[in-house]
Formats: C-alpha cells, sequence, structure tokens
C-alpha cells in the first residue's frame, strides 16, 4: 500500500508531473485493476455499461501514454474469471464492448507499434471475440515498442494450475524430472512468460485486493492503490502512480546495506 501522501501531486501540471518522472526508472511492466466503472455510472445515475464504455477510454489512453513514455509491457484485467457469475446481460454488454473495442484499435495499435495478446482461458469466450483475438494478435505480432495484454477470462489461481498440469504431462513424457522444478521452470509456464517482470500493480477505486490477479507474477511488484475509478484514471493519474513507484526502495528481501554494497561495490 501507498505510503505517500499523493496530494503533494495537486500543485503541478500533468506536464510537471512528465517532467519529474524519471524516465530511466520506469517500471518494465505495469498491470492494473480497472475497478469501478459500475459506482462510476451508478454516481451519474447512468447504467452500469456506460460505466464500462467510459472505462474503455481510460484504457485507450493510459495505453497512449505507456506507448509514449515507454513503458515495456502494459496488462489490463479487463474480465475475471469470476466475472462470469454477473448478470448475463452484464455479461453479454462487456463481451460486446470487447469486440467493439478490438475492431476499433487495431490500426492504432499497428500505428503506435504495439503487440497485442490476451492471457486467460478462452473455452466460455464467445466465438466473434475469439476470432478477433486471433487477428489482433497476428496482425501485431511484429510491433516491437511494447506490450499490450488483455487479460480476459483470467483468473491467478487457474494460471498457476494450467502451468502445473503442463509441466506434469511434461513428467509423463519424461521430459522433465522432479529436480528440474524450480522457479523458473514454473515461470516458464506461465501466460506471461514473454513478458517482463511485474514491477509495478495499480488498482483502482479504493479496493485494496488483488482479486486472483497475477497471483505469482505480484511477488515483487510495488503496489500502487487509488481511491479514482477506473474512468476518471487518466493521464495525470497514471503519471502520478509512476511517480509514486519512483519512490518506493525496491529491495527485494535484501537489507538497504547490502543493496548499497551490491550497487555501487563498496559500503557507502
Ligand atoms: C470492474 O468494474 C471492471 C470490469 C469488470 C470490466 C473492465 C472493462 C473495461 C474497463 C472496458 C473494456 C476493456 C477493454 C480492454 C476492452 P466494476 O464493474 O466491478 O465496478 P464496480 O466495482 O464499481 O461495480
Amino acid at each position: 500500500m501507498s505510503t505517500l501522501d499523493i496530494t503533494v501531486y495537486d500543485q503541478y501540471s500533468n506536464e510537471e508531473l512528465l517532467t519529474r518522472l524519471d524516465l530511466k526508472r520506469l517500471p518494465r511492466h505495469v498491470a492494473v485493476i480497472m475497478d469501478g466503472n459500475g459506482r462510476w455510472a451508478k454516481s451519474r445515475y447512468m447504467p452500469r455499461i456506460a460505466g464500462h464504455y467510459e472505462g474503455m477510454k481510460s484504457v485507450r489512453e493510459v495505453v497512449t501514454v505507456c506507448r509514449e513514455i515507454g513503458i515495456q509491457a502494459l496488462t489490463l484485467y479487463a474480465f475475471s474469471q469470476e466475472n462470469w457469475n454477473r448478470p448475463p446481460k452484464e455479461v453479454g454488454m462487456l463481451m460486446k464492448l470487447m469486440e467493439g473495442y478490438l475492431k476499433s484499435e487495431l490500426d492504432l495499435l499497428l500505428e503506435q507499434d504495439i503487440r497485442f495478446m490476451t492471457i486467460g482461458r478462452y473455452d466460455l469466450l464467445p466465438k466473434p471475440i475469439l476470432q478477433w483475438i486471433d487477428k489482433v494478435e497476428a496482425a501485431t505480432r511484429d510491433c516491437n515498442k511494447m506490450v499490450l495484454t488483455i487479460a480476459v477470462s483470467y483468473g491467478g489461481r487457474g494460471e498457476i494450475v494450467d502451468a502445473m498440469q503442463a509441466i506434469l504431462e511434461d513428467y509423463q513424457k519424461g521430459t522433465v524430472t522432479i529436480q528440474d522444478i524450480d522457479e523458473s521452470l514454473i515461470e516458464r509456464h506461465l501466460y506471461t512468460t514473454s513478458l517482463p517482470e511485474l514491477d509495478l500493480l495499480i488498482r483502482t477505486s479504493g479496493e485494496a485486493r488483488i482479486s486472483n490477479f497475477l497471483l505469482w507474477q505480484v511477488a515483487y511488484a510495488e503496489l500502487h492503490f487509488t481511491k479514482t475509478l477506473w474512468p476518471d484514471f487518466r493521464r495525470r493519474e497514471l503519471l502520478i502512480a509512476l511517480l509514486d513507484y519512483q519512490t518506493r526502495d525496491r529491495r527485494f528481501g535484501r537489507t538497504l546495506q547490502l543493496d548499497r554494497i551490491q550497487t555501487s561495490g563498496k559500503l557507502s
């Protein structure tokens, strides 16, 4: 949880926030739990889907800003395995929104040289979405300025189960032994194996939970929780999250003193 009072940033304009950011110390991989669309809509006496629609605009802006400043990988939690339990009408509308996003975004992704990827269990996804996912993934395969990953029908525990099953299949074939099983082998079987280490996880809407998102990957990530609802999370809120990240002292379980020895070669 952030310990910094982020109201210190209130005095700065967006341009000033950007100049304060150290572009050499950006997180390589940022993930976002996009929460609060329903509350955003409710507070305006609008249907929940209006919040999701507005949230899609935040997706567009956050993708563009991450690409602009040089984040290597952005992963967005768009639909969890648990979200299948929402009222069928809302699920149907979210699926339509997702399909619309895929159709409308392809040109923009190509123009910005962004590779598109999805992670999750696809068995329940409607066919038109699967076809669009294939199309956008194939069309952007060689893009290399940033990887945008959308988690759909995703669950972190399910991802670990899938990795275990794949490893056990290799064990049965005799291509893996018990001694081969270590963290790096498990990581190679996760959906995110091609992505850099997760450095920053953001959750909007004031909740401070991980909600089954990137459970393995979050081990050493910095967490940024903000009260801002996802449809209101735009360029400014992202820059503040990145500035907050840069105030953190990342020790990965080491002591500060040892950290200094390791980076400078001598005790400072
Ligand atoms: C959580 O808010 C949000 C979702 C379950 C869906 C997220 C979807 C989008 C942002 C739009 C589509 C995204 C893409 C990538 C096309 P909530 O509904 O749980 O809000 P609440 O907690 O206020 O009810």
